[in-house]
Formats: C-alpha cells, sequence, structure tokens
C-alpha cells in the first residue's frame, strides 16, 4: 500500500529537506512524486541541465526508506522554451494565445514542444532508470487538464496529417463528412481546418474526429515519453494520472499503454452527496484495468484552493475517502502535495504538511492514516465482483454532445444518474465498452449509446444471447461512427434484439424552462411511476411486452418501457430519461429480476458497501451515528463484526466468509 503525495522540493530551500524526509517517516510515507512541475530547475536554459539537486533529494528520500514516483516533468514548459519557440503555445477556436505564466501551455502536436519535451525524459530516464530509489516514472501531468483542446496551427498541421492517414483520399473524407450539406466538399486536406469559430455550428463529422484527433494527440505525447523511458531501459511501471471521466481523453485506450492506472479525484467537501462522485470515479479507475490495484495519485488532505468556496474536509472525512479508494480496488493513497506552498496559485490549497504545522488537525489525520494503512493486511485484488456493468464510450460522449440535437444532453451526468442509483442501493457496478466481453455479467445499463459502432451492437447482442438482461435507453443506436444516420431509421441494429421501433424522440421543455411544452413525462408501470425527463420518445412494439406507459402529455398510454425475451435473455428498452428516483425505481425492478444482490442489505442511505476480493469495506458518509449489524470478521480488530455503531466518517474492513 503506498501513501505519499507530490513532492516539490524545488519551491523549498535545501536546509528543509532534511526536515522533510523525516516528517514523512513520521507520517508513514512510502512513497512520493518528484518533480511534476521542475522543468524550468531542471533545464534552465536550452542544452543546460541541471540535476546536482535532483540527485540530492532522490538519494536524501532514499537514505530515509521513501520510494520515488519520479516525474517527466514535461506539463509546464519553462518560459525560455516558449520564448524561442512561440509555435509551441497552444490556441483557443478563436486564435487567442494561452500565454505562459500559469502551467501546461504547449500545444500537443507541437514539434517544438515534442522534442524539448523528449530530450528532458531522455536525460531524467538516462540519469536515473536505474537509481534504486525510482519505483515509477510519472509521465507528465493530467494530459488535457485546463487545455482541453488546442486549434493553433501545430494543431491544424497535425490534423491534416491524422485525416489523411485515416481517410487515405479526401474524397473518403468528404463521403464520411457529409461535405455535400452546406457546400463544404474539401479539394484537399490542405483545406481543412480543426473547427475554429465559424459563424454557425461545425460539420458534426468534423467535430467527432477533432475529438479523436485531440486525444490522440495528447496520448501521442503520452507514447512518445513512454517509449523514451523503455528504451533507455527502465524496468519500473510508467503511469500519468487521470482525472476520472475527463471527456478529452478516452481512457479505455490510454489505459492499454499504462502499467497501473492512477487518478486525481477531489470531491467537493461542500457536497453532502459526492462521495456518489467519489465511488463513480473510483468504479471507472478499477473498470479500466481489470485485475490490477490502481492508485488514487492526488487527493486533497482537507480544503482546495481552485473552487469559488472552498470547504474544508469534515474530521475523519479525508479517511473515510481514502478507505473508499481502497475498497473499489486502489493500492495507494497519495495526496497533491505534501508542503503547503508558501507562494504561488495553490498556496491556499491543504497538503499533507499544512502551512500551519504539525500542531493541526490535518497533520494529526495524516499521521493517523498513515499508521493505519501500514497496518493493513494485504488486500486481495479485485477480480470482476460486479454482476452489473454501465457502459461508458468515449466516441459517444463526444458524438452525443455535439451541437443540433433534439435536446442537450449531458452524458456524464446520465450515467452518473445510473450508478447513483445502483451505488444508493449498495450494488457494486463496472464500467465497460459494448463492444467488451460481457458475459460475466447479469445486468448492463446502456445508458444513450447515441453513436453505436457495430462491434457494439454485437457485443450487447451478444450479451443478451447469452441469457444476460440488456437496458437500453432513450436516444440510442441513431448513428455509425461517421455520425450519419444509418439506412433505413432509428435503432437499425438493436431494434430486432429490443424488439421495437423508433418513430420520432420527442424532446421535452426542460423542467423550470419558459415554454409551451410538457416539461417531463410521467409514466407508469407495475413497478411505480417514474417520471422521465428530456425525452419522451414515440416507439413501436413489435415482439416486445410494454411493461410502462406515458400516463400524460402528447403520448399519454403510448409505451414507455418494454421488454423483449430472447431465450433466457431479456432486452429492455425505457423510451425517456428517469430522473434521480425513477433511475432508483428502475434499477430496484431490473436487479430484483436478474437476482442480483446488494453487497449488504438493508444499509441507510449515508452507508456504502463495496466488495473487494473476500474484503467488504462500509463506510459511513453522513453526519450522524448509524447503528449496524455487520457480518464477517472484522479486519481491523481481528474479532467477529456483528453490531456496531457506525459514527460520522466511519470506516469497517470485513472479511467475509
Ligand atoms: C491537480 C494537479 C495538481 C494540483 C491539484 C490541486 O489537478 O495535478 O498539480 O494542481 O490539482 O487540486
Amino acid at each position: 500500500m503506498h501513501y505519499g503525495g507530490d513532492y516539490n522540493p524545488e519551491q523549498w530551500p535545501e536546509d528543509i529537506w532534511p526536515e522533510d524526509v523525516a516528517r514523512m517517516r513520521e507520517a508513514g510515507v512510502t512513497m512520493v512524486s518528484l518533480g511534476i512541475f521542475a522543468w524550468s530547475k531542471l533545464q534552465p536554459a536550452e542544452g543546460e541541465f541541471d540535476f546536482g539537486w535532483l540527485d540530492r533529494i532522490i538519494d536524501l528520500l532514499h537514505e530515509g526508506g521513501i520510494a520515488v514516483d519520479l516525474a517527466t516533468a514535461t506539463a509546464s514548459p519553462p518560459p525560455w522554451a516558449t520564448s524561442t519557440y512561440p509555435e509551441m503555445l497552444p490556441q483557443d477556436e478563436n486564435g487567442s494565445v494561452y500565454w505562459p505564466g500559469s502551467r501546461q501551455q504547449f500545444a500537443p502536436s507541437s514539434p517544438g514542444y515534442r522534442r524539448l519535451a523528449g530530450e528532458l525524459v531522455s536525460r531524467l530516464v538516462e540519469r536515473y532508470h536505474e537509481h534504486p530509489a525510482v519505483v515509477m516514472w510519472h509521465v507528465n501531468n493530467e494530459y488535457g487538464c485546463h487545455l482541453n483542446a488546442d486549434y493553433s496551427d501545430a494543431a491544424r498541421d497535425a490534423f491534416r496529417v491524422w485525416l489523411a492517414d485515416k481517410y487515405g483520399t479526401v474524397d473518403a473524407l468528404n463521403e464520411a463528412w457529409g461535405t455535400a450539406f452546406w457546400s463544404q466538399l474539401y479539394g484537399s486536406f490542405a483545406e481543412i481546418f480543426p473547427p475554429r469559430k465559424a459563424p454557425y455550428s461545425h460539420n458534426p463529422a468534423q467535430l467527432l474526429d477533432f475529438h479523436r484527433f485531440t486525444s490522440d494527440a495528447l496520448f501521442e505525447c503520452y507514447l512518445m515519453e513512454k517509449r523514451i523511458i523503455r528504451a533507455a531501459g527502465a524496468t519500473q511501471p510508467i503511469t500519468t494520472n487521470f482525472m476520472g471521466a475527463f471527456k478529452p481523453a478516452d481512457y479505455w485506450r490510454w489505459a492499454a499503454e499504462m502499467d497501473v492506472i492512477t487518478d486525481d479525484c477531489y470531491p467537493d467537501p461542500n457536497d453532502p452527496q459526492s462521495f456518489r462522485a467519489g465511488a463513480f470515479q473510483r468504479d471507472l479507475m478499477r473498470s479500466l484495468k481489470p485485475g490490477v490495484p490502481w492508485l488514487l495519485m492526488e487527493q486533497s488532505s482537507n480544503a482546495l484552493s481552485w473552487r469559488p468556496t472552498n470547504a474544508p474536509k469534515s474530521p475523519g472525512q479525508m479517511r473515510a475517502l481514502s478507505m473508499q479508494a481502497i475498497a473499489r480496488g486502489a493500492d495507494g493513497i497519495l495526496f497533491f502535495q505534501w508542503r503547503q506552498s508558501r507562494s504561488g496559485s495553490e498556496k491556499f490549497h491543504s497538503a499533507m504538511l499544512p502551512h500551519a504545522g504539525t500542531r493541526t488537525r490535518t497533520w494529526r489525520e495524516i499521521v493517523a492514516l498513515g499508521d493505519e494503512l501500514a497496518g493493513l493486511p494485504a488486500l486481495p485484488a479485485s477480480s470482476q465482483e460486479a454482476r452489473v456493468a454501465i457502459v461508458l464510450d468515449w466516441e459517444n460522449w463526444w458524438a452525443l454532445e455535439n451541437p443540433d440535437h433534439p435536446v442537450v444532453l449531458d452524458y456524464l451526468s446520465l450515467v452518473q444518474n445510473w450508478h447513483f442509483a445502483l451505488h444508493q442501493q449498495n450494488v457494486q457496478v463496472d464500467f465497460v465498452r459494448a463492444s467488451a466481453d460481457l458475459s460475466g455479467y447479469q445486468l448492463v445499463i446502456a445508458p444513450q449509446l447515441y453513436l453505436l459502432r457495430a462491434d457494439g451492437a454485437a457485443g450487447l447482442t451478444a450479451f443478451v444471447e447469452g441469457g444476460g438482461h440488456l437496458l437500453v435507453t432513450a436516444f440510442s443506436d441513431l448513428v455509425d461512427e461517421d455520425e450519419r444516420f444509418r439506412p433505413e431509421g432509428y435503432l437499425t441494429q438493436l431494434g430486432p434484439l429490443l424488439g421495437i421501433w423508433l418513430e420520432d424522440f420527442g424532446a421535452l421543455v426542460a423542467p423550470g424552462a419558459a415554454g409551451a411544452g410538457q416539461s417531463t413525462a410521467p409514466l407508469g408501470s407495475p413497478l411505480g411511476s417514474v417520471t422521465g425527463t428530456f425525452l419522451a420518445e414515440e416507439i413501436h412494439p413489435i415482439e416486445a411486452v410494454v411493461l410502462g406507459e406515458f400516463t400524460a402529455g402528447r403520448l399519454d398510454g403510448r409505451p414507455a418501457f418494454t421488454r423483449n425475451d430472447v431465450g433466457a435473455g431479456r432486452a429492455y428498452y425505457l423510451a425517456t430519461i428517469p430522473d434521480a428516483a425513477g433511475a432508483v425505481t428502475i434499477t430496484a425492478h431490473l436487479l430484483a429480476e436478474a437476482g442480483i444482490e446488494p453487497v449488504l442489505p438493508g444499509l441507510p442511505i449515508t452507508v456504502e458497501a463495496a466488495r473487494r476480493g473476500d474484503v467488504v469495506t462500509v463506510i459511513n458518509h453522513g453526519d450522524t451515528p448509524v447503528d449496524l449489524v455487520l457480518p464477517g470478521t472484522d479486519l481491523q480488530r481481528d474479532a467477529p463484526a456483528g453490531a456496531v455503531t457506525l459514527a460520522p466518517f466511519d470506516v469497517r474492513l470485513l472479511r467475509l466468509p
């Protein structure tokens, strides 16, 4: 179990370093991420490197028994670099330059940036790859953070090359993008631009390809660094830190090239429900690389500095959220950052060692957690404990949020709505791609799978044919990978499986918005009434049985929820998007039908339970104590768990028979 955080010794005089190491030992720190934003200290000028200070701190850490996750330091190029090579600077869609003075001021496609980053990484890896303190490589930092897309000339040139690689000929691109519409026929790749500011909506296929390109451009930077590290003979695991479900980068693709998944997660202490967002993020991290424990690479010890209001964590909350990560597959808890900065943009951001020193609650909690983690027995790796999976697909995310649709949808919140509903019932959930092998699951939920490739449709179909229960929801299976409707209408791939056809979408006026239209779509069924939102689709059952009907509005009496039995399998369709309560009602029905049990039954609403092998972790995220009767052995007390009063943010780890 790793424990530690980002360590930025370059912000401090060297005479503080020995104290840092001593305090780290006191706190039980086992590993630090070193030098993440140290490029300007490591390379004060082109061709001039200064590794003396890094040598000294790595040796000092090593003597103190603290391992190093060595950063490649490429996330914030030094001022000399961007002054000498201004073409390295990224631009927004209006052509405005993102100037230096902050961080992440690099155009991922810039050949100059890649050359300089590559040189720095080569020097670092050459020098340190055999150092016994270095146990992991931390490539860059949060790729795409702040700068979600770059529209610079470097991006323009690289986008053209990317398109030429993909399509071969410009005719093929014209066909795929449907450029006959609005006189967009291109005569050569040199006529194509990133979707810079235009008078009106861009071609949706161009937007979609630009999302793919952007994810790939960032990914190429990662791969470039990874190749350099491996080519130098380094054998340590290589990672880059993720940011949960982050739209600009398709983490499914990235995960395959990461030795270990690492994640930065900052739930808002002001939001009493943010532990659900935490659980969502952690379940995604576990799912990205099944069977391989991931690391919580960054969290805060206490308050943040970048929200409009930055509440402190409650006493015990930092431990509770750390345990949530471990419960959901993490083998390490690290923080941003070790010592709170004295200057700079993040000086108000909490750290393991606060500015107010070791007499603080934060420090006491940090030391206590270090001690607790050191005392934990080795935990089994997660091994697909979940029987339920939710489809989460980046390409679909990009396409779904393209403009000019019947209604504006926020994919992440729609996916989370289902996850939260299941989490609230303490049902364990994985995330999957539709094309994955789904045979280990009993229930798969596919929210708004607007762009569905043939392999995804085949995956879902095979799942149902193999006896699985599948829920497909409104606005699914509408376009191909080029953002084109498929011939012959909607639901062209899944319609036969679902036993329905779809006539029209029926957008609803958002609740509270001005307009005479309908704002919600109530539907009733034997399982209870549900409020639909956003869309109320007009569907026609062919073979499916109707489980629920709209009970008001323009579709009053028309089918809203259907089921089609395919052998032992079932394919459900929901012709609207339920609100939070509706998602609970519907999932409760589906879980009962599929015979899926919660991790532990009958827990109060603020209590979560997650399973990792034979270990179940129970956490009270509420602000009042709860009385529970728990099964199994209390792992930390080595005694039967039984009746316990779980204080706010308290945790129990149980080993179940
Ligand atoms: C992360 C970043 C860290 C630090 C932290 C503050 O996004 O990787 O360097 O800025 O946020 O919460």
